[in-house]
């Protein structure tokens, strides 16, 4: 069997190598949001407790699905690289893609620093396009084939928008339909839900038709997002109508209610079968438990 842990939004603070530019524009709002209702909805210490159960549940590789950060600083993604450094895994059994806190402003994504900071958790095993297309990439692991596709993108408003984009949902559809991964479980890793499950143009998916186009024409075996920070489950159509399971993940600080408490996802893969387990963090123990177990597939 192999265990799949999904993990996203847990929207690490630091504020280490923070410069006086950062507090201009977009980033200024996003700050004062963060002192006045992040840093209470979305505590630290329960990523030190997600990271204590990762470590016991011992999972064969990581998938991490954006918004490490808040405003997209470099301190923050340090703090982001610590903890990973320390949750037991390998380098390449864990593949992390970006959210649209992880783009918040124009200049982060031209430099790529999202990219040149987590590039030992982003490699392929498939070569990349020459021509500028860095996502999507894909990791093969044993039976599964991981493929890292980014919806983040600097929204130059206060929107948490995401957009795939053409040229990368072409690679996307080319990479689902090449015989290297004909006999591979394909997972695809996306930030935000492909799917509309709250509302809100200003923070949903803008290319979402096209997406689903691209699964209907291509197929794929299992798409996991985050963003919404709540447990998310539908389904895409692929080729011949075949259901393709869409699992969206809570986030891995969220300090409130139980329903949408710190979590995170383990998937259970054998052969073609898939068992979706999630695991809360309990407040009077501080130790997660399982609260849901099914079969997906
Ligand atoms: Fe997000």
């Amino acid at each position: 069997m192999f265990r799949l842990a999904h993990v996203t939004d847990p929207h690490f603070r630091g504020f280490r190598e923070i410069r006086p530019l950062d507090f201009a524009g977009k980033r200024a709002v996003g700050l004062a949001n963060l002192v006045v209702n992040r840093s209470r909805k979305h505590k630290m210490d329960l990523l030190e407790d997600l990271r204590r159960d990762l470590r016991a549940v011992a999972p064969d590789h990581l998938a991490l699905t954006g918004d490490l950060s808040n405003v997209s600083i470099n301190g923050e993604w340090r703090v982001a690289l610590a903890w990973l450094d320390l949750c037991g895994l390998a380098p390449d059994a864990v593949t992390v893609i970006p959210g649209n806190h992880d783009a918040y402003v124009e200049q982060v994504v031209s430099d790529r620093s999202f990219e040149k900071l987590f590039a030992s958790y982003q490699t392929s095993d498939v070569d990349r396009d020459p021509d500028s297309a860095y996502y999507p990439f894909v990791q093969i692991r044993e039976q599964l084939a991981l493929i890292g596709v980014s919806s983040a993108v600097a929204t130059g408003d206060l929107g948490a928008w995401g957009q795939i984009g053409e040229a990368q949902l072409a690679r996307l559809e080319a990479l689902l339909q090449s015989p290297q991964l004909a006999s591979l479980m394909r997972v695809v890793l996306l930030h935000h839900p492909p799917l509309v499950h709250k509302g809100g143009e200003h923070r949903n998916l803008r290319d979402r038709e096209a997406f689903a186009a691209v699964l209907a024409r291509a197929g794929a075996d299992l798409v996991l997002h985050g963003h919404d920070h709540q447990d998310e489950r539908g389904e895409l159509a692929g080729p011949g109508g075949k259901p393709i399971p869409i699992v969206g993940g809570g986030s891995a600080s969220y300090a409130g209610g139980l329903d949408r408490r710190a979590r995170y996802n383990v998937f259970e893969i054998e052969g073609t079968a898939i068992t979706w387990t999630t695991r809360v963090q309990d407040p009077a123990t501080t130790f997660f438990r399982e609260v849901r177990r099914e079969r997906l597939v």
